[in-house]
Order: structure tokens, then sequence, then C-alpha cells
């Protein structure tokens, strides 16, 4: 008798889910667009007024730095090609541009003096233009961004980053908050803080592992929270907009099925996503962070107290609940162990797990890693701000992108459809080519190739952007040559014909006997 049942509703999945790809149709109103950040792309480096950010000086001092030993001077020229730049966008069918204002060409004296009106300008035709291709603006205030003049006080170690970066955003959200309706404060604070102030593998004056990497991050979160709160009180009753911090974290499996293992990977997502979200939703960093640098500082180093520095109860109640949207930018899935090999003083150590990459994982590590966000955190609206694949291969016939993406999205269309997620959107790093902050120009990770040998940066969509742009105008995965929604795949519908289908059919089979 039961045999009808399960027989339908087999049928129905597999008429669903023909192969492991998930094609059911994306809601139209899921957001998807593409990411370019302002010293990444913009070039254009000393022009207008701007004077140099922590970047500029850095790249300019150390040539040797990156491997191809090049800088962002000129990189993709976007500061030059805002009209090119949008009609791409749109010609793409993407409904959102995720990018960042260069904060030294709004101030150029970092924090006093005159906001510059040429840079300002500059940004109000670009979100202008960009609102009228129905194109939503989605603004970074600081990515990886900070004036050089700044950084000679100490930057993210000096607490005045708080009042610094507060003006600095009251600027931005006045100057554009009419068109700009999503704002981000900084662009993935772990990467940021360790790699500027602890380990030293983005631009940086000195570094101090172990412990700057948290003063950054403390800093941080409390400029944050006062952006958040400012745009709230003042802002957010008219332009009606959202602040939220971008998190970038990779999704993480315990090696075995050992107890040690698996505490290990969570132990590790808790220490990398948790350093930043946990403060955002529950007020403080996560106890297995607290206690792990306490423990490691008193016993094993032998100091008077913990690295981490402590939050007053007054900050915890100011800093929670300050995160609109989870943005989160996310790359790669990896096993973690227990296996504890002793690593140089810093994050990495502290965190006290072994990870090794697993080669495309996060194409099926995003569905579970978005359920061990909303899990973790309220049960959050995610909008995935930041994933790609980069290669050394620069050419135009991007099949293995084109695949990566393929597996990504019917990840989360698997999330939202049997995990039941919000995900409101995915913007694709990156738009084109452009400065890789660890690889310089050798990595491409664009949609876009450009010819960085010709003068005006001659953009050529690859394959994967005419691929990205039929996904965004049907909201279907699939990769074939359809022309509309209905005939490229079908919209997600519940079981519901087939249990019925099955119900009578069973009472049919009973009846008979
Ligand atoms: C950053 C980008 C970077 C990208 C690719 C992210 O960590 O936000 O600025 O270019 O990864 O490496």
């Amino acid at each position: 008798m039961t045999y009808p049942f399960v027989i339908l509703i087999l049928v129905h999945l597999s008429t669903n889910v023909a192969t492991s790809i998930n094609n059911h149709r994306f809601p139209s109103d899921f957001l998807w667009g593409a990411s370019t950040s302002a010293f990444q792309f913009e070039g254009a480096w000393n022009e207008d007024g701007k004077t140099p950010n922590v970047w500029d000086y850095f790249l300019h001092n150390r040539p040797d730095f990156i491997p191809d030993k090049s800088n962002a001077d000129v990189s993709a020229n976007a500061y030059h090609m805002v009209k090119t730049d949008v009609e791409l966008v749109k010609s793409l069918n993407l409904k959102v541009f995720r990018t960042s204002v260069a904060w030294t060409r709004i101030l150029p004296q970092g924090n006093e003096g005159k906001p510059n009106q040429i840079a300002i300008n500059h940004y109000k035709n670009l979100f202008r233009l960009l609102k009228e291709n129905n194109i939503e603006p989605l603004v970074t205030l600081s990515h990886f961004d900070l004036p050089q003049k700044l950084s000679l006080y100490g930057g993210f170690l000096n607490s005045s980053i708080v009042e610094w970066f507060t003006n600095y955003a009251r600027i931005c959200f006045d100057n554009f908050g009419e068109d700009v309706k999503q704002w981000a404060t900084f662009n993935e604070p772990y990467i940021w803080c360790v790699g500027a102030y602890g380990v030293g593998f983005l631009a940086h004056s000195k570094t101090n592992p172990g412990f700057w990497e948290y003063t950054c991050g403390h800093n941080l979160l409390k400029a944050h929270a006062a952006v958040w709160h400012m745009y709230d009180e003042e802002f957010r009753p008219t332009q009606k907009g959202t602040v939220s911090l971008t998190n970038a974290a990779d999704w993480v499996v315990p090696k075995t099925s050992s107890i040690e293992d698996k505490e290990a990977a969570e132990r590790h997502l808790l220490f990398r996503i948790g350093w930043f979200a946990h403060p955002l939703y529950h007020g403080n960093y996560p106890s297995v962070m607290i206690e792990n640098i306490k423990n490691i500082s008193i016993n094993e180093e032998g100091r008077n107290s913990s690295r981490l520095p402590e939050f007053t109860k007054e900050e915890i109640k100011y800093i929670k609940g300050t995160n609109d949207i989870f943005y989160l930018n996310t790359y790669f899935a990896h096993y973690a162990s227990n296996v504890i090999t002793k690593l140089p003083p810093g994050f990495d150590n502290d965190i006290r797990a072994t990870i090794e990459e697993i080669p495309n994982g996060i194409t099926w590590g995003i569905r579970p890693f978005i359920s061990w966000i909303r899990k973790n955190f309220n049960n959050v609206s995610i909008m995935i701000t930041e994933n790609g694949k980069g290669s050394t291969d620069a050419g135009l016939q991007d099949h293995y992108r084109i695949d990566f993406m393929q597996k990504i999205f019917s990840s989360i269309r698997d999330s939202m459809e049997i995990d039941n997620a919000t995900v409101l959107g995915y913007t694709f790093w990156s738009l084109y080519d452009g400065f890789e902050v660890q690889y310089g120009y050798k990595m491409k990770m664009g949609l876009t190739y450009i010819d960085f040998n010709s003068n005006n940066r001659t953009r050529i969509p690859r394959q994967s952007a005419y691929y990205y742009s039929n996904v965004s105008r049907t909201g279907c995965i699939s990769n074939s040559t359809c022309v509309d929604a209905a005939s490229c795949c079908r919209a997600y519908s519940f079981p519901i014909l087939s249990i019925i289908m099955a119900i009578i059919m069973a009472v049919l089979t009973l009846c008979r006997c």
C-alpha cells in the first residue's frame, strides 16, 4: 500500500533534481550582482586631491612585496570609466554593484579638513547612474582602506579610529545616502586585522602577532557599532537603509569522526567567524576564544592577563544588535583536526586546530555553512557578498569558473529551498580582473577580462560573464542557451500534488482489496 506513495515522491524528486544540480528557479527578487573595491580597481591614486592610503604608501616603498612587483596606481582605471562600467553591469543584467568609497578621496587629510567636493561629485555620479539603470549600489566604507596620514597615528591600534571613522561615515551617509541603501562598514575584519597588524600579509608598518590583531579587532568593532548607531539615530528614519559588517570565513568540517576533531572544527569556526559576528549578535567574543587565549596567555606564556582585550558591560550592550544583514565573503572549505602543531604566535596558533584545504569544497560546503551561521546567529538573513574562483589563466573560455558557479548556486538554492534559509543575494568577486591584494595582476578573478596593456584598460566579458548574465536574467542556473525563465528551469513546488495523488492511489488500492 505504501508503494504508490513512495514511487510518486521519488518520481517528483527525480524530475526536480535530475542531476545533483538543483535547477529550480531562484526567486525573481534575488539580488544577483558583482563586486569590486576602490583601492583594487579605481587607479587614479593621486588624482583630483586624493592622498595616499596605506596601500599606496606601502607598495611605493616596498615595490617587491607583491610577487609580480605591481601596485594599484592605475589598475583597472575604474575611476575614469564610470559610464563604461555601469553599462557593463547593466549589460550583464545584474541588479547589484558592490564597491567601496576611497577614504582619502573624500577626506584627503584623513580626519581633519574639508571634504573633497570633486570626490563627492564623483561617487554621487556613480551611485546616481547605477540607480538610473536599476542597479542597487552596495557600498563598503573601508575595504582594506585607511588614510596613510591616520596610519601614522597607529591606525586601528589607536582608539581614535572610532571618531575618525564616524566622521568619515557621516560625510558618506550625508552625501550618498539618498541613493545608497545598503552600507557595509568594513570588509573582512579578520583578514584586515591579521593581515595588517598581526602577520603582515597586507599593507602594514609594524606587526605584533598575538596582540595587535586583537587590538585592531577590538577598535574596529567599536567603530562599526558607533557608525551603526549613528546611522540608526540620524539617517535611518529618512534614508531607510541598512548597515552591516562584511565577515570573511571558510567552512570547516572535522577531519575524522573523533570528538576532538569535531571540537577542533567548531572551535575554528567560532574563532574565525565568531571573532566579529559573535559580538554583533551576542555582545561579546565567543567564550571558547576568550578562554583559549586567556589560558594560553597565562598558563603557557606566563603573562598576568589575556592578550585578548575585554569589552566593558556598557560596550557589550552597545555592540550587540548592530548588524542588519549577515554579509558573508567565503571562498574555501577545510578539514580541521585536533593535531596541535605549534604555529608562530598569533591568531592561528591561538585556535589550536590544524586545517587543510578541501579542493572546491565550498561548492557544497556553502550549504552547511549557511545553516551553521543561522543556527549560531539568530536565524539571520544572509547575503553572499563575495565568492568566486581565481586562476592564473587569463583566457576568455573560463568553463572551470562556470562549473564552480553552477555548483555554488545549486547549493545556495538547496539552502533556501530545503533548509529554509533566507539568502538575499550574491555578488560575485569580481566584476573584472584587478589588483589582487596578495597576488597583484597574476591572479585573475574577473567575470570580465581586462587588457592591462591597453591605455583605456579594454574590458572583454569572459564566457562566465555570459553565463552569469543569463542566471541573473532568468533565475535559472543551467548552462543552456534557453531564452526565458519558463524554458530554462522550473519554479520550486512543494511535492504536495504527488502526496495527494499518492493518498488517492493508496485509497484506491485499499478499496480494491
Ligand atoms: C577580499 C578581496 C580580495 C578577494 C580575492 C577577499 O578576501 O575582500 O579584496 O581581492 O578576497 O582574494
